[in-house]
C-alpha cells in the first residue's frame, strides 16, 4: 500500500473510533426571542453530504464560496465539542476548514471557505430594516489559525463586492500593527475598529451584531460560554448601505504582497479550522435582540 494512502486510512479509522457521533450536550438552548430571518443552525445528525447540493441543502448555498475542487462535505467537520448556547441540544457545531485546495475561482492569493445563508440575496431581507446576526466561534487546538496572517471570519460583503460593511476578523491586519493579532476585531468598511476582544482558546465566544439599516447604526453584543449576551459597543453610526450578503467562514489573506487576491505567500499543507455555532439572523424590529 502506498504510504500516504496507508496513513490516511489509519487516520480515518482512528478518528472514526475516537470521535463520537456529533451530539449536542450540556446546557439547554438559550431562547431565541425574535423572528428568525435566516437560520444557519444545523440539526444534530445532519450528514456531511447534505451540504453538497441544492437538492438537500436547505440551510446554506451549496456552491459558494469555496475551493473550486472541493465539496462542502470535504470542507466541513463536525467536532465532538459541546454545543454553543443558541444551538442547545438540537443543533450541532460545525467547523469550517482551510487546506491548500481552498482556492475560489482564480483567487490564488486567498484561501477561503465561507458559508452563505441559502436565501440571503444582495437586496434581500438581510439588507433592510433592523437585523441582528448571531454567531459563536470556538477554536480547534488541532487546526490552529496562523495569526501572522489576516483572516476574515464573518462578514457582510457589499453587493458590488467593493467592500465589507462589517467584518469580524482575527490575526495581523495587513498594513496595521500586529500587536493585537490575538484579538478578534470587528471593523467597519473603512477599517475603523468597533470592538475588539482576545481570542479564547477554550470557550465558545458568542457575538451578535445589530445592523440598523434604517439609521445606519451598528450595535455589538458579546458573551463567553453560556453567559447571556451583553451590549459591548454602540449603537454607533456606521455606513452599512450597499446591500450584499453575509459570509460565515474564513478568508485567509496572503503575506508579502499588495495584490492580496491574486498573489503573495501562503504556507503549504494548510490544515486550519474554526468551529462555528448558533448561526442565525433575526429580525430586530422594535429593538428585539435575543440575549
Ligand atoms: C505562519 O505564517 C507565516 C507567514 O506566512 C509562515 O512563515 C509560518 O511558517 C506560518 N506558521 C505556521 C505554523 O504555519
Amino acid at each position: 500500500m502506498h504510504r500516504q494512502a496507508f496513513t490516511a486510512a489509519l487516520l480515518t479509522a482512528g478518528s472514526a473510533f475516537a470521535a463520537p457521533a456529533p451530539q449536542a450536550s450540556g446546557a439547554p438552548a438559550a431562547e431565541i426571542a425574535c423572528p428568525i430571518v435566516f437560520d444557519g443552525r444545523v440539526p444534530v445528525g445532519t450528514e456531511p453530504t447534505f451540504f453538497d447540493t441544492y437538492a438537500t441543502n436547505t440551510i446554506f448555498n451549496p456552491d459558494y464560496v469555496k475551493g473550486n475542487d472541493l465539496k462542502w462535505s470535504e470542507i466541513l467537520q463536525f467536532p465532538a465539542v459541546e454545543s454553543s448556547r443558541f444551538d442547545g441540544e438540537e443543533h450541532t457545531p460545525l467547523e469550517v476548514t482551510l487546506s491548500d485546495k481552498s482556492i475560489f475561482m482564480q483567487q490564488n492569493g486567498f484561501r477561503r471557505a465561507g458559508l452563505q445563508f441559502l436565501r440571503d440575496s444582495p437586496d434581500g431581507a438581510g439588507t433592510t430594516g433592523i437585523k441582528t446576526l448571531h454567531f459563536s466561534v470556538k477554536q480547534d487546538p488541532e487546526r490552529p489559525l496562523n495569526l501572522t496572517h489576516e483572516y476574515l471570519n464573518v462578514w457582510h460583503e457589499a453587493a458590488d463586492y467593493s467592500s465589507n460593511q462589517i467584518q469580524f476578523q482575527i490575526g495581523s491586519l495587513i498594513g496595521k500593527s500586529s500587536a493585537d493579532k490575538n484579538n478578534f476585531k470587528i471593523l467597519d468598511r473603512n477599517g475603523r475598529s468597533l470592538y475588539s476582544v482576545a481570542m479564547d482558546q477554550t470557550n465558545w465566544q458568542n457575538f451578535a451584531i445589530t445592523l440598523n439599516y434604517e439609521r445606519n447604526q451598528v450595535q455589538i453584543y458579546y458573551s463567553v460560554g453560556n453567559e447571556p449576551l451583553k451590549s459591548v459597543a454602540g449603537p454607533t453610526s456606521v455606513n452599512i448601505a450597499g446591500g450584499g450578503q453575509f459570509q460565515m467562514g474564513m478568508l485567509k489573506k496572503p503575506t508579502g504582497t499588495s495584490d492580496v487576491v491574486n498573489s503573495g505567500y501562503q504556507s503549504r499543507n494548510l490544515n486550519e479550522g474554526q468551529i462555528y455555532g448558533g448561526l442565525f439572523l433575526e429580525d430586530s424590529a422594535g429593538g428585539c435582540v435575543s440575549l
